[in-house]
């Protein structure tokens, strides 16, 4: 009922050259998931020409703006202009190092929405308030200020990464019972779109834990980031995604 979905989230990574060589090697014989790609915005159009009808192209960020004086900022319509088809909000990254807020990301969630695009909503708690066994309610939080500005049929045509903050770029995965424990809250916040929207889990996503996580019954793909700058690995887990 839910296609898998495997997204590579290149991050501030690649080059021109890096991008040629990745779609020169990247193979998804096998692979039955879909595929996007998000790499820098100077690469979209290069990752469209390349990447052809096999992968979808995906966008790190967005601006919740739709037009005007905001200098350094690429707006939703662009992104469609580009033939982008997925944005990636709130990550980790750009709520820890660029202050973005959770009501931020709920407008660029309808931003990209109203547009006509995908948003990847991702949500996740640090270390410290799993520790302090809040991660549910840090997520619930997190969820609940998409819903206030996004309404209740906001949810379809979404898409959610449950991304725990400390196993991303750490090499520490969350064991695949910890994140289906949190995936299944997600799936339970959604309503009606529960049962059709799919929920990735990001986090030192590899080929070789990528199998076990995809055995949850609530984990629908992932949002892999450096194993992502890395064709043939990327491929394996696009073939464990089925
Ligand atoms: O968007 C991807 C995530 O931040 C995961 O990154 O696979 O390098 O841990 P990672």
């Amino acid at each position: 009922m839910r296609i898998p979905l495997v997204a590579a989230n290149w991050k501030m990574n690649g080059s021109r050259e890096f991008a040629e060589q990745f779609f020169s090697a990247l193979n998804l014989d096998g692979a039955s998931c879909e595929v996007v790609v998000c790499p820098p915005f100077p690469y979209l159009p290069l990752v469209a020409e390349k990447a052809g009808e096999m992968v979808a192209l995906g966008a790190q960020n967005l601006s919740e703006e739709v037009s005007g004086a905001f200098t350094g900022e690429v707006s939703a319509s662009m992104l469609l202009d580009w033939g982008v088809r997925y944005a990636i909000v709130g990550h980790s990254e750009r709520r820890s190092l660029y202050g973005e807020s959770s009501e931020q990301v709920a407008r660029k969630f309808v931003a990209a929405q109203t547009a006509g695009l995908t948003p990847i909503l991702c949500v996740g708690e640090s270390r410290q308030e799993r520790e302090e066994g809040r991660t549910l309610e840090v997520i619930g939080r997190q969820l609940q200020a998409v819903a206030e500005v996004a309404g209740s049929d906001g949810w379809k045509c979404s898409v959610i990464a449950y991304e725990p903050v400390w196993a991303i770029g750490t090499g520490v995965t969350a064991t695949p019972e910890q994140a289906q424990e949190v995936h299944r809250f997600i799936r339970g916040r959604l309503g009606d779109a529960g049962a059709t929207v799919r929920i990735l889990y990001g986090g030192s996503v590899k080929a070789d834990n990528a199998e076990s996580l995809f055995t949850q019954v609530d984990i629908d793909g992932a949002l892999v980031g450096g194993a992502s700058l890395k064709a043939e690995e990327f491929a394996k887990i696009c073939r464990a995604a089925d």
